[in-house]
């Protein structure tokens, strides 16, 4: 959460960094801030406002300054408010921060730090410490303060009398570096990197990076240099334009076609899956005999999902577990189990966690990640990219379904380990290059769920059910429905309803029914009977080939047909539109619904 930048070089400073705060939003629009160095002089200028906003602010500003750092903020320590938001200024030190100081009370007692703060966070006790220890060294300033900060961070500063010259360190948040012949560029993830790199390295933890006009140079805490590991920069897909659609979730939604063919087809051979292009040989399914997944959100529903498609047509033993609960659940765990971290940003810190110590365990770990090199890619054994292009609306779409095909086909895969399944597994891939077209047709029908969020927008609360796989998928359905439009939506098991939440149902209250899965109708069928009994207005989303059999006087959403493992793909589609055209009805800023973020770097 929170994304920095810095900037030292001969370009239009102020345009850099408005650029890439813009970019860096989805990290966190609580407030934002940028301080410019101007000779000997530092001007900061803050807002608790979009980014968009500050720009304004800084117009015709600072326009000779060659050197600046840049915030935007989630708040996690202090509330939303000009004295919050970063820049931090403190003595002779100007700083920027993304992480958690989790003994920042301790610091401000241990060195009298009290009176100099303004703040009610723990990011400008970093800067008032860091400025206590500051005697014209900024190293070495730098230097003890990292060995008494506990925590994480990024940490972003520039010194008074230090002109054009930015530091930074880092432990777990991470910062990535690049450089051209107009200067040198850091910032808390590869895609805030605008201009023209070729190269870029990942600050390694606990070192010190110092960026001036002419060069750059890095040294442990020790003070020794070190070199840089450069990589070659891919081509980023930046995304920002919307593509003629008003939110980005929008135009995600309608990408996941492109999605998933990008995700699939490096990875099916002569009609079989091959990860060998992603460094994962045969011997790694045939050495694993047991699964275990970790991951948050909708990256754990595709987990959910997927645990069906492991165990049922990979027969391969397979557990879910939240990254957040992992660590205390302490599970059973096969000495030959894989752990599989799903994550679209590969920065969620709970992810990351449980990633670790399902390493430091001796255990082989895979990662299903979005963003090329992030923290999850970095420090897994194996990685598979999901090729969704860049996410940029908060709430997942495109990266979803794109982790749900891999996994698909990565289950598919473990069936190979299996005799005699070729066959059944190339029938199977089959079917799958058949979801892009079913998602694709079922955005064309978007008008339909456009109609029934107009009906919808004004409900309190809203309940979604269903059997088998729609059960984990209406799970994914209903935090759609809840992080955008913030109306209170549940998804029940079916069978569960006459264990507790059929007691919720009275008059009028909405609840939508998915029957996507063949033979599960009949069952489902007398579920929606029994809420119809006590009131509720029901809405089916039923697999079209399924729909005429439905022989209820209620409104019916037919799903587009797939076999019916694969019909998770075609009805998320329509619940991400409902969704999408629910918040729209609303009025609420779609792509950045309120108290959250894109990336969750805090636990
Ligand atoms: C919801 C959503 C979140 C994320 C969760 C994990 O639409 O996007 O629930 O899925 O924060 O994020 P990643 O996948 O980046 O680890």
């Amino acid at each position: 959460m929170c994304g920095i930048i810095g900037y030292v070089g001969t370009g239009k400073t102020a345009d850099i960094l408005m650029r890439s705060l813009k970019l860096l939003e989805y990290r966190g629009y609580d407030s934002s801030g940028v301080a410019f160095c101007c000779g000997k002089n530092t001007e900061i200028y803050k807002c608790t406002d979009r980014v968009s906003v500050l720009e304004k602010k800084i117009q015709g500003r600072a326009e000779g300054s060659h050197c600046a750092i840049g915030h935007t903020r989630w708040a996690t320590h202090g509330s939303v408010s000009e004295k919050n938001a970063h820049p931090h200024r403190s003595g002779r030190v100007t700083l920027v921060h993304n992480g958690i100081i989790e003994n920042y009370k301790e610091l401000i007692q241990l060195y009298h730090l009290k009176e100099k703060l303004v703040s009610t966070g723990d990011s400008e006790v970093a800067a008032a410490l860091i400025d206590r220890f500051y005697d014209d060294d900024p190293l070495k300033a730098i230097r003890e303060a990292s060995k008494q900060i506990r925590g994480t961070y990024a940490l972003v500063m520039m010194f008074e009398g230090r002109e054009d010259e930015i530091f930074a360190v880092c432990k777990v948040s991470p910062i990535v570096i690049a450089q051209n012949e107009e200067g040198r560029i850091l910032a808390s993830d590869l895609s805030a990197l605008t201009g023209t790199y070729e190269n870029y390295f990942v600050l390694p933890e606990d070192t010190i990076v110092r960026l001036s006009m002419d060069d750059l140079c890095l040294y442990d805490l020790s003070g020794k240099k070190k070199a840089p590991y450069w990589k070659k920069m891919e081509q980023q897909d930046r995304a920002l334009d919307k593509k003629g659609h008003p939110y980005y979730m929008e135009k995600e939604i309608f990408e996941q076609g492109t999605a998933l063919r990008n995700t699939l087809e490096p990875r099916i051979r002569e009609g079989l899956p091959d990860f060998s292009a992603d460094g994962i040989e045969g011997e790694l399914f045939a050495s694993h005999h047991h699964i275990v997944i970790c991951a948050c959100g909708t990256s754990y529903h595709a987990g959910l999902l997927a645990k069906r498609v492991f165990e049922s047509f990979g027969r391969i033993k397979c557990d879910v577990f939240l990254s957040s609960e992992f660590i205390y659940e302490k599970p059973f765990m096969e000495k030959d189990a894989l752990i599989i971290v799903i994550s679209q940003s590969g920065e969620t810190i709970d992810s990351l966690q449980a990633l670790k110590i399902a390493k430091e365990e001796g255990h082989e770990t895979l990662a299903i990640v979005n963003v090329r090199d992030s923290s999850i890619a970095r420090n897994a054994d194996y990685v598979l990219y999901t090729h969704a292009g860049m996410e940029i609306a908060v709430a997942s779409t495109k990266a979803y379904t794109s982790q749900l095909s891999l996994l698909y086909l990565l289950a598919y895969r473990f069936a190979l380990c299996e005799q005699e399944r070729k066959e059944k597994v190339m029938e199977k891939i089959r079917e799958l290059k058949k979801v892009p077209d079913a998602i694709e047709a079922a955005c064309r029908d978007k008008e339909r769920y456009a109609g029934l969020a107009g009906i919808l927008k004004d409900e309190k609360d809203l309940y979604m059910i269903g059997r088998g796989r729609d059960y984990p998928l209406l799970m994914e359905a209903a935090l759609k429905m809840k992080e955008i439009s913030y109306i209170h939506c549940e998804a029940y098991a079916a069978g569960e309803l006459k264990h507790g939440p059929i007691a919720l149902i009275e008059k009028d209250t909405p609840v939508i029914a998915c029957i996507s899965q063949e033979d599960l109708l009949g069952k489902a069928a007398s579920n929606i009977k029994e809420v119809r009994a006590r009131g509720a207005r029901v809405y089916a989303f039923v697999r079209e080939s399924l729909a005429k059999q439905l022989d209820m006087k209620i409104e019916v959403f037919p799903l587009k047909d797939l076999e019916d493992e694969l019909m998770p793909f075609s009805a998320i589609a329509a619940f991400q539109l409902l969704a999408y055209y629910t918040a729209l009805e609303k009025g609420v800023d779609v792509d950045k619904p309120r108290n959250l973020a894109k990336v969750v770097t805090v636990e």
